[in-house]
């Protein structure tokens, strides 16, 4: 196989585009994700699509040795990997005290223990060869405390900041690595994390295939951050979001993720 990017939550909102990007420009593809026949249909139609070769890994990400399989895979199956894509995530709407603790326990293995124990096994052998990239797909909540949506927010500013030291380590590496900070998006994300009932989600969200396209190329380039949120002003207003008085602040994201 040549040029593999290996993605995770591949048949998923923004995973099925990551794909769709990287077969276009004529890069293999392993693809892993939990459910076997979404994976086979999803790699027979890209491979008829585009002449490509894409297989697939069954994995649950909230299995603590699932970096490590998917790693050993790769190894004696594939060959080496040119883009790790770190997409696979979830969250969960709801009072932390209230919420079920397996759900927010599979929520920190999947959305931050398996990402970095993929980029702890992968980025060696980046290293080692001067080249290869990876994308972690954190969120623009990264940059906010999240009443409502604790954990979630927590993982994505636990992956933003991992990512953000990563990139520098690997300066100067011919490596590279890039974090993704989309806004809202129409994807399966909100069903799954019950967030139907917000003002946050009320809209529903942007199509993903921009903030995949602009994380891809962000990954290609070897940015360190790649933002894509609506409307616009926003992406330069968030970072500032901490000069805000902190209460008010509080306030205004636990509104937003209130069920109305
Ligand atoms: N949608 C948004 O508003 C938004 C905004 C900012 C950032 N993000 C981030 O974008 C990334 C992609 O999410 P999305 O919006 O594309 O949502 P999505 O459509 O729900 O896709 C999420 C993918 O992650 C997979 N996944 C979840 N838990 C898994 C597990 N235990 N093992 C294996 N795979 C698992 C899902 O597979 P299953 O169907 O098998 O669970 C699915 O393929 C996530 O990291 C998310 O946090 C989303």
């Amino acid at each position: 196989m040549r040029h593999i990017a290996l993605i995770t939550g591949a048949y998923g909102g923004l995973g099925r585009c990551f794909a769709a990007i990287h077969a276009r420009y004529g890069g293999d593809l392993v693809l892993v994700g939990r459910k076997e026949a979404l994976l086979a249909s999803q790699c027979a139609a890209l491979q008829k699509e585009y002449h490509i070769r894409a297989v697939y890994l069954v994995q649950d990400l909230a299995r603590h040795e699932a970096a490590d399989y998917i790693f050993s895979q790769c190894s004696t199956r594939y060959g080496d990997i040119l883009y790790l894509i770190n997409n696979a995530g979830f969250g969960g709407q709801g009072e932390f005290a209230a919420r079920a603790d397996i759900e927010d326990t599979q929520m920190m293995t999947v959305n931050m223990e398996t990402p970095t124990r993929l980029c702890k096994l992968f980025l060696p052998g980046m290293i080692q060869r001067g080249k290869g990239n990876i994308l972690n797909v954190s969120s623009i909540a990264s940059r906010l405390p999240g009443p409502l949506q604790a954990v979630y927010f927590a993982t994505k500013a636990y992956m933003t900041s991992f990512s953000n030291a990563l990139w520098r380590e690997t300066a100067h590496t011919g490596v590279g690595v890039t974090c993704l900070m989309p806004g809202i998006l129409a994807t399966g994300f909100t069903v799954r994390g019950h967030l139907e009932r917000t003002a946050l989600f009320a809209h529903g969200g942007a199509a993903p295939m921009e903030a995949a396209i602009a994380g891809y190329e962000g990954m290609r380039k070897g940015k360190r951050n790649v933002f894509c949120v609506h409307p616009k002003w926003l992406e330069y207003a968030i970072p500032y979001a901490s000069l805000a008085p902190e209460k008010w602040l509080l306030d205004y994201v636990y509104e937003q993720q209130r069920n109305r």
